[in-house]
């Protein structure tokens, strides 16, 4: 039978926050003017290729939490008519095609994070933009790339199934949890990629980690959250954590973790974001 296709309206994840307030300290001093979600991997900014991913799931409505000094990302999901004239009937206007379909295809909300107080704090700011209804959170310094569904899509189904919170989750080596929040949970439905997380914990050393399963830069998240982020106290480095929010959920049962399909490069760090320019000029020269 053929698959019956979404109406809008029956889509359970219609937004998409983005926090993207951070200093990006790690990449100074390109960072220093720039905001590190518009570094490129090859000709593409990351935050393209989030909100690419986020479309890939169906979602249309971008959230993005900014800071100071972070406006290219709004003129970056903005009409260039200057540029866009000048282009115009050459062999560059194909270069514009992608972001330019996405502006048509989205529309792009932003509200700004005056004190930078951790990923808490960055998605409880958003809640002006999301409202009461489950959303996705995506980091762009986290690239994700699969062949077939991508990991926000993956996530969406494992949301519809289980009407919880969920967290995008891979296997990292022991020495290095105290870069990631870190889950325990139990395998459920006898699949062997999906958890009921029993605890989390922000940044463990290797010795303090539950397990060496890390959160990702995924979310699915219930909006009961802004309340519990209203209360969260400030966790490890004196940040309102996500992390920490989403321990009280999980205490009753409500999230889930997902040992999502694909490959997922650390383009926070200069190895991870190395690694993901040569996956992808590999990628581009195979395909041209
Ligand atoms: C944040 C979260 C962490 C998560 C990570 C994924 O940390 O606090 O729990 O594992 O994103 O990328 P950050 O990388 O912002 O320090």
């Amino acid at each position: 039978m053929p698959k019956k296709r979404r109406r809008k309206e029956d889509r359970t994840i219609t937004k998409c926050l983005f926090p993207a307030a951070g200093y990006g300290t790690r990449f100074l001093p390109a960072t220093k003017a720039t905001p590190k979600e518009m570094l490129p991997i090859l000709t593409k900014p990351l935050i393209q290729y989030g909100v690419e991913e986020a479309v890939e799931a169906g979602i249309h409505t971008m959230a993005i939490v900014t800071g100071r000094g972070k406006r290219a990302i709004e003129d970056h999901f903005d009409r260039s008519y200057e540029l866009e004239h000048q282009i115009k009937g050459t062999s560059k206007e194909p270069l514009m095609n992608e972001v330019r379909s996405l502006i048509t295809q989205c529309t792009f909300s932003y509200t700004r994070q005056v004190e930078m107080k951790g990923l808490g704090h960055a998605i409880l700011t958003g809640e002006t933009l999301i409202g009461s209804e489950p959303f996705a959170v995506l980091l762009a310094d986290d690239l994700c790339t699969n062949g077939a569904d991508s990991v926000l899509k993956q996530m969406i189904e494992v949301y519809e199934k289980y009407q919880c919170s969920v967290v995008a989750i891979e296997e990292v080596s022991m020495d290095q949890t105290d870069k990631y929040g870190v889950i325990a949970g139990n395998l459920i439905d006898g699949t062997d990629d999906t958890y009921r997380v029993t605890d989390m914990v922000e940044k463990p050393a290797p010795k303090d980690a539950p397990t060496n399963m890390a959160i990702i830069g995924r979310y699915i998240l219930t909006p009961d959250i802004f309340d519990i982020l209203r209360e969260t106290k400030p966790g490890k480095g004196g940040e309102i954590q996500i992390t920490d929010a989403l321990l009280d959920q999980a205490k009753q049962g409500k999230v889930i973790a997902y040992k999502f399909k694909g490959k997922r490069f650390d383009c926070g760090s200069v190895d991870g974001f190395v690694e993901a320019t040569n996956y992808f000029y590999e990628k581009s020269k195979r395909e041209n």
